[in-house]
């Protein structure tokens, strides 16, 4: 299947409307990260996260479904003890309803803050996996994240794309949760449901291949959110004065 982008691998998209993609929050700045399973997002975040304050930005960092108390509740019930034949529509409702209470506790009030904030996860995940994975539809899923989280999209959308074969041996090692267990099929339609998205919405994903060692992923993300930060300081500036 011909789905790869065809210009974001380890190069950040240029776009003038990168400057402003739809945004709903006036100062800080929301980095998502997305990806299938054993992609790595979680040292990538931890390690630009260091690496953005060392450069004096104030940075918080969240992973979804969790975080809060609620999200916490969620994710062990999702991933731990819920029966395998969840219906899809439950499977999201218990994702959204995990990640509207992310924004409005975390999230918003860092942005309004002005910090950075970093996500393991956001709404894209739901469309991938709900939508493309668990066959609802993918348009309804974007529409409902856009009523949970009020309209909250990302600035800057980072997808670690790393083959299927590659997620289950790099996963191969812990154990696997309920949807890490949905199989390789499922698997293969959420990275391609990734893929297809940054492809429709290019101007918001940097698509980077998981595969390349450690440095250089954190090191093509870094180019990328400097970038994007850069073209939205002077923006942030006047809006806060
Ligand atoms: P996690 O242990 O955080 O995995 P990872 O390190 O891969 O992020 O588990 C999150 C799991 O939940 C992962 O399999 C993806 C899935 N998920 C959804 O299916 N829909 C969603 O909306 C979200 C946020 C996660």
């Amino acid at each position: 299947m011909s789905l790869a982008p065809s210009r974001t691998i380890f190069r950040p998209v240029q776009s003038p409307s990168r400057r402003d993609p739809g945004r709903t929050h006036t100062r800080g700045f929301l980095v998502t990260f997305e990806g299938g399973e054993g992609s790595g997002k979680s040292t990538q975040i931890e390690r630009l996260a260091d690496f953005l304050r060392s450069e004096g930005h104030e940075v918080v960092t969240a992973r979804e479904p969790g975080t809060t108390q609620v999200g916490e509740a969620v994710r062990e019930l999702l991933l731990r003890t819920a029966r395998e034949d969840l219906t899809p529509e439950s499977e999201l409702a218990l994702f959204l309803a995990a990640r509207a209470e992310l924004v409005a506790e975390v999230v918003r009030p860092a942005l309004e803050a002005g910090r950075v904030v970093l996500l393991d996860r956001y709404g894209d995940s739901s469309v991938a996996y709900q939508g493309y994975g668990r066959g609802l539809e993918p348009d309804r899923v974007k529409a409902l994240n856009a009523f949970f989280t009020r309209g909250l999209t990302p600035d800057l959308t980072v997808l670690i794309d790393v083959p299927v074969e590659a997620s289950a041996e790099r996963s191969r090692n812990r154990p696997a949760d309920r949807i890490e267990r949905a199989g390789r099929s499922f698997h293969g339609k959420v990275r391609d449901g990734y893929r297809d998205m940054a492809l429709n919405e290019p101007e918001r994903f940097v698509v980077l291949d998981g595969t390349e060692p450690i440095d250089s992923v954190q090191s093509a993300i870094r180019g990328a959110v400097l970038e994007a930060l850069a073209e939205r300081i002077p923006t942030s500036r006047t809006e806060s004065t």
